[in-house]
């Protein structure tokens, strides 16, 4: 059986929590995109052309979250996601994941309008700037880093007008995604709402 629910959103919307929780609960696999473009982007701050990143990318370098979830890193991933060469060189990984037996959840920007334009599920998980800022400045300085508010809001919005701008696969809801609100939302219902709409698209 392969199933495809693809989950789409700006920057620290839930996306990831959502997609963890939704393949938990179906026992589907789950792959977080943005990883293979923080990874791309990681191995660009040390001077590497971004296309040779990508194309070198190998499942193991998604391991070091740690690295990958730095502040820096995201920014780094924001631009190399606007070069179309390294899109394409994550195309096939990305497909093939999402087509596995067993059903899978691929989170990041570009799932259900570029990636798996034919998943069962799309879902479009969003939350005011402000709400997505709190979050991540709450998550970032949990794990240790030393950033404001201001500057993580800052962030997210530069990233969001970047990845919404670009030419190639840009941010944007698929036509048919279903929209998940969760600025006043527990992680608990938004989790709950996905699995429903899940749910009932498995019939
Ligand atoms: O994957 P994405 O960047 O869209 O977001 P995330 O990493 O899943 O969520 C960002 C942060 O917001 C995490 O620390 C979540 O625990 C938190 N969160 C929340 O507080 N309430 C939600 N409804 C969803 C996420
Ligand atoms: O967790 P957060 O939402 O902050 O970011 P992420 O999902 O890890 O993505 C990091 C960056 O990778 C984004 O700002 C996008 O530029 C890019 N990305 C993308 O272009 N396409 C995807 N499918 C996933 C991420």
């Amino acid at each position: 059986m392969t199933f495809t629910v693809a989950i789409d959103g700006p920057a620290a919307a839930g996306k990831g929590t959502v997609a963890r929780r939704v393949a938990a609960h179906f026992g589907f696999a789950h792959l977080d995109t943005g990883l293979l473009y923080r990874a791309t982007g990681l191995r660009t701050l040390d001077g590497t052309d971004p296309v040779t990143a990508a194309r070198a990318l190998k499942a193991g370098d998604l391991d070091a979250e740690e690295a990958l979830r730095a502040p820096e890193v995201a920014q780094a991933a924001s631009r190399v996601a606007a070069i179309p060469e390294v899109r394409t060189a994550l195309v096939d990984f990305q497909r093939a994941f999402a087509r596995r037996s067993g059903g899978a959840v691929l989170d990041g920007r570009d799932i259900g309008t570029v990636i798996c334009p034919d998943a069962e599920v799309k879902l479009f998980v969003t939350a005011s700037d402000d709400v997505r800022a709190r979050r991540r400045h709450a998550e970032l300085t949990g794990n240790g880093h030393d950033v404001s508010l201001d500057d993580v809001l800052s962030d997210l919005r530069q990233r969001d007008a970047r990845d919404s701008a670009r030419a190639t696969a840009p941010l944007k809801p698929a036509v048919d995604a279903v929209l998940l609100d969760t600025s006043q939302m527990t992680i608990e219902q938004a989790v709950a709402e996905a699995i429903a709409i899940t749910d009932a698209r498995k019939g």
